[in-house]
């Protein structure tokens, strides 16, 4: 029996230490932090997260506003109405939900995010900044990551780490996190040759490919820590489920995490973080 990493549990503790220190906020700083939410279209996955996200920032104490434009806006629209918020001094952070459409290019988009405002940790001045081991808003599902593994207790030091995945937003971040852990990583993904015999090797196994169930019993080892980053719907329950085979990596695994309830709501955790970080550092 693995032990369970709950994200939600974890980050409803995190999110009270944050309100008890926000409510100090107005007395101190004259006001609580805003974010602002930019959310393009109708895309349903974003909508929830959109809406986990308000529904955080009220917990915290945080000020949201989440802007809704239609799918044909035109990236000059939305680049411009970034630059206003970078603008305005009430606004301490700026939150764009991906993906975008076609038509506007989200490098455009994150380039255009105030360093100062970007919660989210994808302005290529914070990602170098993360690479380069300076201080940086670092991005949330790696920063989340890191502190379910030191919260379950899971030693890094020294370990063999896999990731699953290549991405901007998680598998390079987080393997760069994993390797400021002192772990030793290697980065894997979906043309990697003789996978299962890699995953075998990993103490800690971090998965976000975005392949529903990808990870089988037969790809971990006995006692390996597993941290599922996936967020799919199981084609034949049409239930959520992760990128690991719960059920069947569960009974192998040391410590995992379920989805849902693990690596999401602490990615939403972090952003109130992140939010709280860049209204402190303006103040
Ligand atoms: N879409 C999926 N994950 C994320 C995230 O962490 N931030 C943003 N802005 N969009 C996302």
């Amino acid at each position: 029996m693995a032990k369970i990493i709950s994200g939600k549990e974890l980050s409803a503790k995190l999110k009270a230490d944050m309100a008890a220190q926000v409510a100090e906020f107005p007395e101190k700083y004259g006001r609580v932090p805003h974010l602002v939410v930019i959310l393009v279209g109708d895309n349903p996955a974003s909508v929830s997260y959109v809406t986990g996200k308000a529904k955080a920032s009220e917990t915290v104490g945080i000020k949201n506003t989440t802007i809704r434009k239609p799918e044909t806006i035109s990236e000059e629209e939305l680049l411009s109405l970034i630059r206003e918020l970078n603008e305005d001094d009430s606004v301490d952070g700026i939150l764009v939900q991906l993906p975008l459409p076609k038509h506007i290019s989200e490098s455009k988009v994150i380039e255009t995010i105030s360093k100062a405002k970007d919660v989210d940790g994808f302005h290529p001045l914070n990602v170098a900044a993360l690479w380069q081991k300076e201080d940086c808003v670092l991005p949330c599902t790696p920063k989340g990551i890191i502190k379910m593994l030191k919260a379950a207790g899971v030693g890094i030091k020294g370990k063999r780490a896999v990731v699953i995945g290549r991405s901007n937003i998680v598998g390079l971040p987080v393997a760069k996190l994993l390797l400021d852990e002192n772990a030793t990583v290697t980065i894997a993904h979906s043309r990697t040759e003789n996978l299962a015999e890699l995953t075998r090797q990993a103490e800690i196994l971090v998965v976000a490919i975005g392949r529903p169930k990808f990870v089988t019993a037969d790809m971990v080892s006995e006692g390996t820590v597993v941290i599922d980053v996936g967020v799919n719907r199981d084609a034949e329950t049409g239930k959520l489920c992760g990128d690991v085979d719960y059920a069947e990596v569960e009974p192998k695994a040391s410590v995992i995490t379920p989805v849902p309830g693990g690596v999401g709501p602490m990615t939403i955790c972090c952003l109130m973080e992140n939010t709280i970080e860049c209204f402190l550092a303006k103040h």
